[in-house]
């Protein structure tokens, strides 16, 4: 009866040098729905969507598109069989317009001579059918990254595209954007596409999704139509557990007298004025919109970012670190956001990448003491349960969410005062989450001071002792616990923009 389905993978294995990816994963995909993949970090739902696009080739198993049948993929074959993929990371050419992006490789010719006019008319065309507002002309490098997004979705469905297969495609959206995102979704279903939606936000999964599919550990484990599942059985289904709590308990730990971190009226790369003191044993949040400049405010602390006024105190003293190493020294770490860029050293392994800022210390003339070496790796990758057959895999193979926790589990080791986490768990998968939140209660119930970046209200509500709000690079608001409340978070997240609008 495969006429049903426009996708269907039958028993996929991939094995990888010392660890098999997939087990066994069976997927079929109805014309028209939106399947929500799901599963915890290194569960294989990358890998799985790759072998439909050939960047992957499975052991065994089979692929059938429209019934067809494929023991393998090849990126032409995928093309021609109107699959596509949305990385996470976009193919777009900056220095290019939006048009030339649409037709990239495969331009549209007069002749000899490449026609910018016809390229241009389709791409608008593009654009009108998924309804979104996007100047052909436009360089790619001055659109949004939701806008950019846009693009590869239009390329895709310009490329008559039948099923389109999204990674985590909301994780680097602003909120607008992951509505603007989810229109076009379900706009593109309306239109007879097939879509299959890999997120670890279970409430995108719950809006979008006709079906949801959960894998773990490499291992199909089931399908439920979405309106008969629930958060707590997918959860389960997930981890494999029940899981009935959300934020670990924290003791209560705060030492008011201790102020750790102080700045006063810091500008620096666009922010005015930050003035705020952390205390020993806190964690203190700080919400707004993604652009309100809290990942800025982060740099300047870390060193990374030049101050240009205003004074940073670190247990009283003023400092100003002039590069993150200098900040490392003084006791400061800063877990980032863009795990690629800033975070990993892809190509080294995990014992490696969590030594990275100890080695100093751990070494005597220049000899690192391998036995600490291999136990400080050891201690975290079992504490923040990184998924990996042994502490010498490259980071690069590792999934997204696994990559995450190795550049935790190097600041961990790395024994600060003062962390400060920049969106800590997004990508994370929940079971993993709740043990990152365990790790940053330890941190601060041993006396460290926690800033915690989070533009998730739940997490940024359940984890911080206190908050501050920032907009466009200016502070809006603070709240006591007692005064938490998403509504007023985002009142004060978007009070500028506001005053803008009527000012
Ligand atoms: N090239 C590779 N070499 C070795 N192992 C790999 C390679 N690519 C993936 N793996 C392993 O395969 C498993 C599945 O990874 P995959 O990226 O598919 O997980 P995922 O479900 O997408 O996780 P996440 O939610 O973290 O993105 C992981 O254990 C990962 O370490
Ligand atoms: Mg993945």
């Amino acid at each position: 009866m495969s006429e049903e389905y426009v996708l269907e993978l039958e028993h996929i294995r991939k094995e990888y040098p010392g660890v098999v990816a997939l087990k066994d994963v069976t997927l079929q995909l109805r014309k028209g729905e939106v399947l929500g993949l799901i599963g915890e970090n290194g569960a294989g739902k990358s890998t799985l969507i790759k072998c439909c696009s050939g960047a992957v080739i499975p052991t065994s198993g089979k692929i059938k598109v429209n019934g067809k049948e494929f023991d393998r993929m090849t990126p032409q074959l995928a093309a021609e069989n109107g699959i596509a993929i949305i990385y996470q990371e976009f193919n777009n050419v900056g220095e290019l317009s939006a048009a030339e992006n649409l037709f990239l490789g495969r331009p549209i010719r007069n002749g000899i001579m490449i026609d910018r006019k016809a390229m241009e008319a389709e791409a608008a065309k593009a654009f009108a059918q998924l309804q979104i507002k996007i100047d052909p002309r436009e360089l790619v490098k001055n659109l949004s990254v939701g806008y950019q997004q846009m693009i590869e979705i239009a390329k895709a469905i310009q490329q008559n595209a039948k099923v389109l297969i999204m990674d985590e495609p909301s994780a680097p959206l602003t909120s607008n954007e992951v509505e603007n995102m989810f229109k076009v979704v379900e706009l593109l279903r309306t239109q007879g596409v097939s879509i299959i939606y890999i997120s670890h936000r279970l409430e995108e999964i719950f809006r979008l999704s006709d079906r949801i599919e959960v894998i773990r550990d490499g291992e199909y484990v089931t399908t439920l139509i979405t309106p008969e599942a629930t958060v707590d059985e997918l959860i389960r289904l997930m981890v494999g557990r029940e899981m009935t709590q959300k934020y670990p308990p924290r003791k209560d730990c705060i030492d008011e007298k201790n102020v750790v971190l102080e700045l006063k009226n810091v500008t620096g790369n666009g922010d005015h004025n930050m003035s705020l003191k952390v205390h020993a044993g806190e964690v203190l949040g700080l919400g707004g919109l993604v652009g309100a400049g809290r990942t800025e405010l982060a740099e300047v602390i870390f060193g990374a970012k030049p101050k240009e006024s205003g004074q940073i105190l670190l247990h009283g003293r003023e400092i100003n670190p002039k590069s993150p190493r200098e900040a490392i020294d003084l006791g400061i770490a800063l877990v980032p956001e863009d795990r690629k860029r800033h975070g990993a050293l892809l190509t080294n392994s995990i014992k490696n990448n969590i030594n990275m800022p100890i080695y100093e210390r751990i070494s005597k003339a220049s000899v690192i003491d391998s036995g600490t070496e291999k136990k400080t790796a050891e201690k975290y990758r079992k504490e923040i349960q990184i998924k990996c057959p042994t502490i010498n895999q490259l980071v690069k193979n590792l999934s997204g969410g696994n990559q995450q926790k190795v550049i935790l589990g190097k600041w961990l080791a790395a024994d600060s005062t003062l962390i400060i986490f920049d969106e800590p768990t997004r990508g994370i998968d929940v079971g993993a989450k709740f043990e990152i939140y365990k790790l940053i209660n330890d941190l601060v119930e041993s006396g460290r001071s926690v800033l915690m970046i989070s533009s998730e209200m739940e997490e940024l509500i359940g984890m911080s002792d206190r908050i501050i709000v920032l907009a466009e690079g200016q502070m809006t608001g603070e709240l006591e616990k007692e005064e938490f409340n998403a509504d007023t978070i985002m009142a004060y997240a978007s009070a500028v923009v506001d005053n803008k609008e009527v000012g």
